[in-house]
């Protein structure tokens, strides 16, 4: 009853975060491509009244004109819409879908005792201390000196980012890596939008009631934090997702195909941005293109072993998926905290495990993801067991 509880409440932030989300990054992209292009005013009487560029469109039954003012409007509007709650909403959700899955389930998606035996309070500690860890030296960073050559500050970014993927691959299963990745990279632009851009904004309204000039250092700031979030959001994407896709956390070299992964959504997000502007270079897809070829390449399942010719002992196979599987993957599991056969896989009967047999090969020899966590302690010989017999042809 219990894990069923907790099933409905992931379902139910999980829908939540993604409804915000969508809401969240939607606008973002609008804008951005809004900003991109503007056009400068037709008529005089906009230039006068300090319109800097101009957009028509056409959507859902109506024709709309938007307006960017150079700085401020000749009067402060009654009613001016913020971005913001989308956001942060974005972040609680995820948050609490992180403690859901990860904390509350971290035996299963978070310590992978292969990987660093760590207590559940240790795992859950270096899980929050490295988020919050993340935004603080990436803000610090950004308030540097080095900051004021945004190469240099992109540059030494990349390589913190790169060290931090692969740091969390050395500490938690791979599933639970990437999400951690995921959720530092989103948490920092969530900080940047409650810390930085929103602050900005208010100033811009503040100058503009008292009828001076913002002051310039929040408008930099702002404008530097809203790029890095344009270039983080397709990682960030990407990594919300990969959970499904366990040939790229479960591979050998995880933390490598993370970061190609990421390189490849934040080009991919570059020639888009550049596109708006019209000055895309193929260059960048075709960067983009090779990084995806070359994880695709690693991901590549190794040949099947020809030389196990001797047939597999069916029954032994039985014995281990009744003694490593079937706690989770039976119509009704014994395993605390799994309501119903996770992805309705059900291994308990020789028909069923025969019929899943390169879905299980591809589970536990290829990715070894699982059992997660190898939570029912699978041995080795058991993997090469399971690699054998899916090796020679399913005849019985
Ligand atoms: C402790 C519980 C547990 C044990 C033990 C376990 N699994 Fe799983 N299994 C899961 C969960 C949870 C999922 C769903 C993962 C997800 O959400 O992507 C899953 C998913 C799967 C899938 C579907 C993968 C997909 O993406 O469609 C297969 C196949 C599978 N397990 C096979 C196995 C095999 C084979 C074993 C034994 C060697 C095993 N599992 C042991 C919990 C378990």
């Amino acid at each position: 009853m219990e894990a069923y509880a907790l099933e409905w409440l992931n379902l139910l932030v999980r829908w939540l975060h993604m409804i915000v989300g969508i809401a969240w990054i939607g606008a973002s992209f609008y804008f951005i491509w809004l900003d991109n292009h503007l056009e400068p005013p037709q008529h005089d009487g906009d230039v006068k009244r300090g319109v800097g560029g101009e957009l028509w469109a056409v959507h859902g039954g109506g024709f709309y004109r938007a307006e960017k003012f150079r700085s401020r409007p000749p009067a402060m509007p009654a009613n001016l819409h913020w971005f913001k709650w989308e956001a942060y909403w974005t972040w609680l959700s995820g948050f609490a879908l992180l403690v859901i899955v990860y904390y509350v389930g971290a035996d299963l998606y978070l310590i992978d005792r292969a990987v660093a035996e760590l207590s559940r309070t240790a795992a859950i500690a270096i899980g929050i201390g490295s988020i919050a860890g993340g935004w603080i030296i990436y803000d610090l960073l950004c308030k540097s000196p080095l900051a004021r050559n945004d190469k240099a500050l992109s540059g030494v970014l990349f390589l913190l980012l790169c060290l931090a993927a692969w740091a969390y691959t050395q500490v938690f299963g791979g599933r639970g890596a990437y999400m951690h990745f995921g959720a530092m990279l989103g948490t920092i632009m969530v900080a940047n939008v409650a810390m930085v851009i929103i602050p900005a904004h208010k100033e811009m309204v503040r100058a503009a009631a008292a009828g001076r000039d913002p002051d310039p250092k929040f408008g930099a700031a702002g404008k530097q934090r809203s790029v890095h979030n344009t270039y983080f959001t397709l990682p960030v994407l990407f990594v919300m997702m990969s959970n499904h896709y366990a040939f790229t956390y479960g591979h050998r070299y995880n933390w490598a195909l993370l970061i190609a992964l990421s390189l490849a959504g934040a080009l991919i997000r570059v020639w888009f941005v550049d596109r708006h502007k019209g000055k895309q270079s193929p260059l960048t897809l075709i960067a983009a293109g090779v990084l995806l070829a070359l994880v695709a390449w690693a991901g590549l399942p190794s040949p099947r072993d020809e030389s196990a010719n001797a047939p597999a002992d069916f029954t032994r196979v039985q014995t281990v998926i009744a003694q490593r599987c079937a706690s989770c993957h039976a119509d009704k599991p014994t395993q605390a905290g799994i309501a119903a056969a996770p992805k309705g896989v059900v291994l308990e009967t020789a028909a069923q495990i025969r019929a899943q047999a390169a879905v299980i090969a591809q589970q536990t020899v290829a990715t070894r993801v699982m059992p997660p966590g190898n939570l029912t302690g699978m041995t080795d010989e058991e993997r090469a067991l399971i690699a054998h017999w899916v090796a020679q042809p399913q005849t019985q």
